[in-house]
């Protein structure tokens, strides 16, 4: 059979592994909390099944943009920032062109730029977990098509400054698509953070993404958006599986939207029981990147599925890489105390030295 050589050896993306019932999932960066009844009523109430949805979403896209200040041409609703991701991907690069991004980063970027068939171009991560974005500026070839950044950074945690930003968007060509990947925006307090919000109309080349699968706890239905000039997402547009964005997704999105106050209450408890953990893990002993998002790094490197394999016999299902860290996602309440008895077993064991230890 004659298939794409480089798709046959891709790894593929591995999904966070799913938990048995009496486990805890901490391994898909979701949201803990269950559906608010009022998101639950509107999902409900839009679930047609005989019907194509009007997958351009364009009730959801006109409450975006009125919130953004924009045109409702420069907002894109896609099935999660995975497939606007991918779209954009799409839309800008093919075979001999690069995608620029940082790494460890977020995993689909690898698999996604094999999809176009262009080159992936990863910069190693900072030590303490963050881009480099000097080094991503110096990377920028006459073939890159695409730079990604991520912030906070999947799966570190570590975001980048609004100075920093600019800093790096001054260096990188007016004409090359630069994809401000914010899925965990809403975790952020760290008020030095970018936030694309404020970038809307100030460069040519800039996309913002962002997700209801985080903070909105909408992951199962796949609603994301992205705003940018109205040209590069329609170009977007033409790379789209068709049909794809369903009426329950952008119900649910748009009572969503309305029940901002009450769902960001949750974020909030989210975060406050990250600097519990956080905190409380360096109290241990650990070395842990400073994360603002729903999730943390533990840097076990060689004892990285030894570790995972540890939490998992406590019931904490994570999610390993393999020779490198694992990443944990802020779960429930009564996930901490398990959490925080294996990690001080894990950190017990780890040689002196380890960077995963606090120096
Ligand atoms: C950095 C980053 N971007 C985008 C996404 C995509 O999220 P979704 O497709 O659910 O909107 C994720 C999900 O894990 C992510 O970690």
């Amino acid at each position: 059979m004659k298939l794409r050589p480089e798709i046959l050896a891709s790894p593929g993306y591995q999904q966070g592994r799913p938990a048995a019932a009496d486990a805890f999932k901490l391994s898909s960066n979701e949201n803990p909390f269950p559906p608010l009844p009022s998101v639950l009523a509107a999902a409900t109430s839009a679930l047609t099944l005989n019907r194509y949805p009007n997958a351009s979403a364009p009730a959801l896209r006109s409450a975006l943009a009125e919130r953004l200040g924009t045109t409702a041409d420069e907002v894109l609703i896609g099935t999660g920032a995975i497939a606007l991701l991918q779209q954009l991907f799409l839309a800008a690069a093919g075979p001999g062109d690069e995608i620029l991004f940082s790494w460890r980063s977020f995993e689909a970027y690898v698999t996604m730029t094999t999809v176009t068939g262009a080159t992936a171009v990863m910069v190693p991560n900072r030590a303490d977990g963050g881009h480099d974005l000097d080094a991503m500026a110096q990377a920028i070839t006459p073939a890159t098509r695409v730079v990604v950044v991520c912030t906070p950074n999947n799966p570190t945690g570590v975001i980048v400054t609004a100075e920093d930003f600019a800093a790096f968007m001054e260096k990188v060509p007016s004409d090359l698509l630069v994809l401000l990947d914010e899925a965990y925006a809403e975790f952020v307090t760290d008020p030095d953070t970018v936030d694309g919000r404020t970038l809307i109309g100030r460069y040519p080349n800039l996309v913002i993404l962002r997700t209801f699968s985080k903070a909105y706890g909408l992951a199962a239905l796949r609603v994301g958006w992205a705003t940018g000039p109205a040209e590069i997402l329609q170009a977007a547009r033409l790379t789209e599986v068709l049909l794809s964005v369903t009426g329950v997704a952008e119900a649910a999105a748009l009572a969503s939207l309305e029940a901002e106050a009450e769902l960001l209450e949750r974020v909030s408890t989210i975060t406050e029981r990250r600097t519990r953990l956080v905190d409380a893990l360096r109290a241990q002993g650990w070395n842990i990147p400073h994360s603002e998002s729903n999730f943390i790094w533990l840097a076990l490197g060689e004892h990285t599925l030894a570790g995972a394999e540890r939490l998992l016999d406590a019931g904490l299902v994570t999610r390993p890489f393999a020779g490198d860290g694992i990443r944990l996602s802020i779960g429930e309440e009564e996930s901490l105390a398990p959490l925080l008895a294996t990690a001080a077993e894990i950190l017990s064991e780890l040689p002196a030295g380890h960077p995963a230890r606090a120096a």
